[in-house]
């Protein structure tokens, strides 16, 4: 589907790397670049035509990513460098002054390392315990084993609404409906998620929602914080600077402003968060639960032909969303990620920022396939043709 929008996709290149990252549709270079060459100024800044032009359009991105999540409000958004950056903010700016010492934080062990590492480093800095949802044995989270993992000290729960590896879509709303009912509160990581479907924050009552314009046709450099309405005020700033204060003066006194202006301190990327808004509404006309569907009827041509070839492992056949992982009998991921490459094929070979999963997995690395909408069945067919070659091995070696 609309495979003519990305200029790239005109040099034959075949790009499955799309849990990395996306392609870039022409619309989003357009309107940087307007940005640059006409109304290049700081937003929020200037009390000229040009600063109020880019601040309104900065605010109008914010306000397509609340109506995109069905947030209540624009306040509830804030615009960081990426999903990392995001997670870090709530890990640092709003959990380390509700938890203490002893509270146990439950991730899975199929969570990418930037829901891993901040856990861990608050677990040095108080005292908290970093604990596993056990994972099925299609290394699925189950509501299950979920329910086994919480105890009277569990206090957050934070998972990706769908694993980077696996592939699988978590339950997000039961996690949710039940973690509330034990006063646990849920940081969702949506990395992986929102680019593909629809993502309701109010449905699915997240607390805590983070996610990156470049996995959805977006610019790098810009990331999403959502933030329940209730925890609005609970929040804290972790960086220091510009923008984000209201008034301070040489005796050390501050006051700092609300969110999300809070969460925003220095000059943010403008011209990025701007194009991401274009993206947003070119991604809407399209239509997130057609993406969603149409990657599911990639996923399951892929494995099908994926299962002619019998020297192919899959690791994630039954997941819902377009992410297959897979080895290519005793080829290294690497060596079949760079012989792909010859063919103008990109995959994602090694452990994909999910370092512990490969304990789980029992393998050392993977090949990714990944799908996004401008993906086709030619294109999979053409993977599996290079698959197929009988002399693919000696090829490598
Ligand atoms: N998180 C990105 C991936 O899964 C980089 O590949």
């Amino acid at each position: 589907m609309h495979t003519e929008d990305f200029n790239i996709l005109k040099t034959g290149l075949i790009y499955f790397d799309n849990g990395a990252t996306t392609l870039k549709p022409k619309i989003l270079s357009e309107a940087i670049s307007d940005y640059y060459n006409y109304y290049s100024s700081n937003a929020h800044r200037g009390d000229y035509g040009i600063s109020l032009k880019a601040s309104q359009a900065y605010e109008n991105t914010r306000v397509l990513v609340q109506k995109l999540l069905n947030a209540e409000s624009p306040k509830q958004i804030a615009f960081t460098s990426g999903t990392t950056d995001s997670i870090n903010k709530i890990v640092f700016g709003y959990f380390k002054q509700h938890l203490k010492a002893g509270d146990e934080v439950l991730l899975t062990k199929s969570e990418h390392a930037s829901n891993i590492l901040p856990w861990f480093e608050l677990s040095d800095d108080i005292g908290i315990k970093v604990k596993y949802i056990e994972l099925d044995e299609n290394h699925q989270v189950t509501m299950d084993n979920v329910k086994k993992a919480i105890t009277p000290n569990t206090k957050v729960i934070s998972i990706a609404h769908i694993s980077n590896v696996v592939g699988d879509i978590r339950p997000l709303k039961e996690i949710t409906n039940y973690a509330h009912t034990k006063g646990i509160l849920v940081l969702c990581d949506g990395a992986q998620s929102v680019p593909h479907m629809k993502v309701d924050v109010k449905d699915l009552d997240i607390d805590f929602l983070t996610f990156s314009a470049h996995k959805m046709c977006g610019p790098t450099g810009v990331g999403i914080i959502y933030v329940k309405a209730n925890h609005l005020k609970e929040i804290k700033p972790i960086i220091f600077g510009g923008g984000m204060n209201a008034a301070f003066d040489n005796s050390g006194n501050r006051e700092y402003k609300e969110m999300p202006d809070m969460l925003e301190a220095g000059t943010p990327n403008i011209a990025g968060v701007i194009g991401f808004g274009y993206v947003i509404e070119y991604l809407q006309n399209i239509g997130f639960e057609k993406i969603h569907n149409y990657e599911l009827e990639l996923k399951s041509y892929l494995i099908k032909r994926l299962k002619e070839i019998k020297e192919i492992e899959i690791y994630n056949e039954y997941s819902e969303s377009g992410i297959v992982t897979i080895n290519y009998d005793d080829i290294f991921p690497q060596d079949l990620s760079i012989y792909l490459d010859k063919y103008n094929i990109c995959t994602r070979a090694g452990s994909h920022c999910a370092k512990i999963l490969k304990d789980e997995l029992k393998i050392k690395n993977t090949c990714r396939i990944s799908l996004y909408f401008y993906n086709t069945k030619a294109e999979i067919d053409k993977l599996i043709g290079v698959l197929k070659n009988p002399n693919i091995k000696k090829e490598i070696i």
